[in-house]
């Protein structure tokens, strides 16, 4: 199967996951990304069985918006019954680093108010130890250069993404080079600089079930 289609795969499973428990009232937490795109398009088969989305990015609530899929903010909401986002890693304890897209923030404060997180990935997001891939750090502007010094006491290697802007209006440092053996003490500890809006490590809430695509089919895993 191609990478295309193991997303596909999961996104599928994810529908088949949450589908039991939608009703007229349900509003989603819905995340960012190619995996979560898939899955945007599988739920917009169920448009009429759920009430609604709140969207971890202006992206996902243009994709929602396209399928006729409603949008409503969070602070209306309070509380969402399952989110459902890809990983850029993630690791056996359901910890992960996201915030490939840039979307990191918006989907960590959907996260923390979701009953459930469902991870969906394909196999190549699997990992024993978080830091192969680069962790993002979203920062205010005119703590950028602060806080990748900060980042380099802690053992980072941290690079601007240049030309990119958060929906927050803020910027990302990624940080390469970087084991985190620890991952919810990073986590605290990266998101206690001043000038830190937050970091991609989805650790202190990680993910509650994860839908893994493998060549031999979903592997489902939970907490
Ligand atoms: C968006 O900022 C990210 O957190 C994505 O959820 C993550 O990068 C996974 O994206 P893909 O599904 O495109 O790999």
């Amino acid at each position: 199967m191609t990478q295309d289609e193991l997303k596909d795969a999961v996104a599928a499973a994810a529908i088949d996951e949450i589908r039991p428990w939608l009703d007229r009232n349900t509003i989603l937490g819905v995340g960012t990304g190619s995996t979560a795109n898939y899955f945007i398009d599988r739920l917009a088969e169920l448009r009429d069985e759920f009430k609604g989305a709140v969207a971890s990015s202006d992206a996902t609530a243009a994709r929602l918006e396209g399928h006729g899929i409603e949008i409503f903010e969070l602070n209306t909401t309070g509380s969402v019954p399952f989110y459902i986002d890809g990983a850029d890693e993630i690791d056996p304890q359901l910890h992960m680093i996201k915030g490939g897209g840039a979307a990191l923030t918006r989907e960590k404060i959907v996260a923390a108010c979701a009953d459930r997180f469902i991870c969906i990935a394909d196999a190549s997001k699997r990992v024993e130890t978080l830091g192969h891939f680069q962790l993002p750090v979203e920062v205010i502007p005119m703590a950028r250069s602060y806080v990748a010094r900060e980042l380099v006491k802690l053992g980072a290697d941290p690079v601007y993404r240049q030309g990119v802007v958060t929906d927050n209006g803020n910027q990302i440092i990624d940080c390469y080079d970087f084991a985190i053996a620890d991952p919810v003490a990073m986590e605290a500890r990266i998101n206690a600089i001043v000038g830190v809006v937050t970091n991609g490590l989805f650790a202190a809430r990680g993910a509650d079930i994860l839908l893994l695509g493998t060549e031999t089919g979903v592997e489902r895993s939970s907490k």
